[in-house]
């Protein structure tokens, strides 16, 4: 199993989470975070003329759980749903999951996401 954890805009949320559900992949988290990220944030023009930096951007973390085979799928899903072309599009991680529980029944592993 692996996690992949998606960096996302806020407004591309509906769009994403109807693309997975679409492939089968219901249960997931959605965090609110604030970040930046290769262009340290957006330079905003201030009252005065000066330049502001904003570094602490709103964006969506989607973290989901999957089967190893699901992995490609699920990354080619979020790509498609999130992607504008504009920078600060996101940014996709993956990471290995050991083990996975269902607490009602005690399943355990690939059934149990
Ligand atoms: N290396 C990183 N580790 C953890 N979080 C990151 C990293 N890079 C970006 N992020 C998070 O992802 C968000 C979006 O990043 P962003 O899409 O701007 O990445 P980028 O590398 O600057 O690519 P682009 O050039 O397309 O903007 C950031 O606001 C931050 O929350
Ligand atoms: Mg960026």
């Amino acid at each position: 199993m692996k996690k992949i954890e998606a960096i996302i805009r806020p407004e591309k949320l509906n769009e994403v989470k109807s693309a997975l559900d679409d492939l089968g992949f219901h249960g997931m988290n959605f965090i609110q975070v604030t970040g930046r990220g290769a262009q340290r944030g957006v330079v905003h023009q201030g009252r005065g003329g000066q330049a502001v930096t904003v570094d602490m951007l709103p964006k969506l973390k989607l973290e989901v759980v999957v089967s190893d085979m699901a992995v490609e799928r699920v990354i080619d899903a979020i790509i498609q749903a999130a992607r504008t072309g504009n920078i600060g599009d996101g940014k996709i991680f993956v990471s290995p999951i050991e083990e996975a529980i269902r607490v009602r029944t005690g399943e355990r592993g690939e059934v149990a996401v």
